[in-house]
């Protein structure tokens, strides 16, 4: 066998200095899908804070909204025995791998901080499990919003809608002006996020028996038939080149003037902003026609994984800067959310995050605050996965309305098992 023999000078440099090798304790890897512009830019706020504090950001991106990817990604370093520190995640997904007993303990930071006070029981039901602390909670989206491009609708008469038949009107309106009326793209989680909103817009009591309470009866009755209706009305707004298009280039399309608005939840203004578009001058942000007074929520939250001692530190003061509320101010002014903490002033905020603010405080006292189907906060990934078929073969036209209700029935019945 050949033996690898070091000269002494070597051996001695070896035990005069130590290596220069970053302390394992000092840095988090961190598995997450913010990867456009926007999102960037905002995962810089936090990258950039813990950098300061001398911890070494590792990342580890997974593109695909809704997070379906990095749970993909996720499941193969944790079958390998190598999590990574921290990982976006999404409501229902939580509690899937808290159930596997993988994920660490944020009590000391929790209790220190005193999270139970400030950070909402909505999120508390996901960031919790059997009483612990698991997640640090980064935000609160809201999927039920429509980013309208301010030219568009000026030239469309200027009035932004707020019910069903005007928002039609207006999308007629852009379609004769001779530009995409809705900006989209064909992925089955971005179909799903309009589908929140057109659920939502035919009343919040059917928006809770269909897509929480999944009640077979409004699942497959007559109101869901009008909601895949709707649907199939703004599957004819979006140009023929839709198909798997990312939603952050949709954006770009109303960013642009080339499209007149999307339907997607509030990242989407973190799109608008990085290109250096202002609320009310540039784009136009309002709740889907007809769901104004309602929510449908998610919530970006950071799980930690179970890891070595010499790695908890860096852990716990990512956690602990999450929560920060100069960091939530900051980090959500740039990311298009708002703050998961109650007690974060609005004044650094545009209109469009004020409103966001005001409209989940109003929404919460109201009884109006619903989990999001399409990002997980609503049903678990089975009977997500379920709700996205059959809404995706609907969209493109592989089945009519009333073969889609009675295909949410048995999607839903079957993977409930
Ligand atoms: C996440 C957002 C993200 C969006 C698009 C959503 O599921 O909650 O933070 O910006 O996906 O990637």
């Amino acid at each position: 066998m050949r033996k690898f023999l070091m000269s002494t000078a070597a051996v001695a440099a070896l035990f005069a200095a130590p290596m220069p090798m970053a302390h394992a304790e000092d840095s988090v890897e961190v598995l997450h899908w913010w990867t456009s512009g926007g999102e960037a830019a905002a995962l810089d706020v936090l990258k950039k804070n813990l950098e300061g504090q001398g911890v070494t950001w590792k990342d580890m991106p997974v593109a695909g909204g809704g997070g379906e990817a990095a749970m993909t990604a996720l499941r193969a370093r944790v079958t390998a025995g190598d999590p990574p520190t921290a990982v976006q995640a999404l409501g229902f997904d939580i509690t899937d791998w808290a159930n596997q007993g993988v994920v660490g303990d944020l009590g000391e930071v929790a209790d220190k901080e005193g999270w139970d006070k400030v950070i909402p029981a909505a999120l508390q039901g996901f960031a919790k499990h059997d009483g612990k602390w698991i997640a640090a909670p980064v935000n609160v989206h809201s999927t039920n919003w429509v980013w309208i491009s301010k030219k568009a609708l000026d030239a469309a008469g200027g009035k932004a809608p707020e019910t069903w038949d005007e928002l039609v009107a207006v999308l007629d309106k852009m379609q004769a002006n001779g530009i995409t009326p809705l900006g989209h793209g064909g992925q089955a989680w971005q179909d799903a996020t309009i589908f929140d909103s057109v659920v939502l817009s035919l009343g919040t009591d059917f928006y809770k028996s269909s897509m929480i309470d999944l009640d077979p009866a409004a699942l497959g009755g007559d109101k869901m038939v009008e909601a895949f209706d709707r649907m199939a009305k703004l599957k004819s707004y979006v140009d023929k080149d839709f198909s798997g298009r990312d939603w952050n280039l949709a954006s770009a399309m109303v960013i642009e003037g080339k499209a007149g608005m999307q339907m997607m939840g509030d990242w989407a203004k973190g799109e608008f902003l990085k290109a250096g578009q202002k609320p009310g001058t540039d784009f136009v942000c309002i709740r889907f026609p007809g769901t104004q007074g309602a929510v449908t929520f998610n919530s970006d939250m950071f799980m930690m994984f179970k890891v070595g001692d010499d790695k908890k530190k860096a852990q716990m003061q990512m956690a602990a800067d999450i929560e920060d509320p100069a960091f939530q101010s900051s980090f959500n002014v740039v990311k298009g959310s708002v703050p998961a903490r109650t007690d974060v002033p609005d004044t650094a905020f545009d209109d469009c995050g004020k409103k966001g603010i005001k409209d989940l405080a109003e929404a919460s006292t109201g009884g109006k605050l619903f989990g999001s189907m399409a990002h997980g906060y609503a049903a678990p990934a089975a009977v997500k996965n379920a709700l996205y078929d059959v809404v995706t073969r609907h969209f493109n036209g592989e089945i009519d309305s009333k073969a889609a209700a009675k295909a949410l029935v048995e999607a839903v019945a079957a993977a409930k098992g």
